[in-house]
């Protein structure tokens, strides 16, 4: 699981390196098919199948502005003062990795700014309850707490996962709590956590391709993603470098 996060971290790394007003998605897409396949990996996403829609048709997602998840890549153009949501998911040796992360587009308003500061904040509040004994909702309970304390909402469509074999397995991690199951977390569990987070209405539409989730209310969303291992020493965070 570190093994294949890895690869997804430092892909995330070298795309935010190359993100810059000017830059295509279609080409963040086709650097991380490159890594991908020169680190031994496939990508997870590629022919993904969800529910009746077409196949998920390329190896990345990545979501501007008021995209919240599963914008598709493309000719799209990234200007300067957006946000660009990337999304990155591989198999490597059986095991998925599976990570996220939303970054600015050359100078950014402070509004945006502060937007992803919380986004992230919040994933690691989460994060910081991945210890054994505690239950899935204290990870829940810590993010809609940072989130919506600062004014935001957590969108209720999408949710975190138990990743491993599988990109999606048992439990579904919502960023809200009072809903479905609440296990406990034991030693070796497996998580990507994923708060999408909302300026506005929690509410969401899907675009015409099928995949592209937008705000409601076009107002701006953020997503950040981490897989983590749930150890003695508490949480482990697998997705980086
Ligand atoms: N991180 C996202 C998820 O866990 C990405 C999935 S994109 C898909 O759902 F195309 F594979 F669905
Ligand atoms: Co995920």
């Amino acid at each position: 699981m570190r093994d294949a996060n890895r690869i997804v971290a430092e892909i995330l790394a070298r795309l935010g390196e190359i993100i810059e007003p000017g830059t295509t998605t279609g080409h963040l897409d086709r650097i991380a098919d490159q890594m991908i396949r020169k680190a031994g990996a496939k990508a997870a996403f590629k022919g993904y199948r969800m529910s009746d829609k077409k196949p998920y048709p390329a190896c990345i997602c990545s979501s501007v502005n008021e995209e919240i998840v599963h914008g598709i890549p493309g000719a799209r153009v990234l200007n300067a003062g957006d946000i660009v949501g990337i999304d990155v998911g591989v198999v490597y040796k059986g095991f998925v990795g599976d990570a996220a992360k939303t970054y600015p587009v050359g100078d950014i308003t402070e509004s945006a700014q502060r937007l992803l500061r919380i986004t992230e904040e919040a994933l690691h509040r989460g994060i910081e309850q991945g210890w054994p004994g505690n239950r899935l909702q204290d990870i829940s309970r810590a993010v809609q707490r940072h989130v919506e304390s600062n004014g935001y909402s957590v969108v209720r469509d999408f949710v975190g996962h138990g990743v491993g074999r599988k990109m999606h397995e048992p439990p579904q991690i919502p960023n809200y709590t009072g809903v479905g199951w609440n296990p406990r977390l034991e030693v070796g569990m497996t998580l990507a956590l994923e708060p999408m987070v909302n300026e506005g209405t929690w509410r969401i539409k899907l675009l015409d391709d099928e995949w592209t989730a937008v705000t409601g209310d076009g107002k701006l969303s953020a997503h950040f993603e981490h897989s983590i291992a749930v150890t003695d020493n508490g949480p482990m965070i697998l997705s980086l470098p």
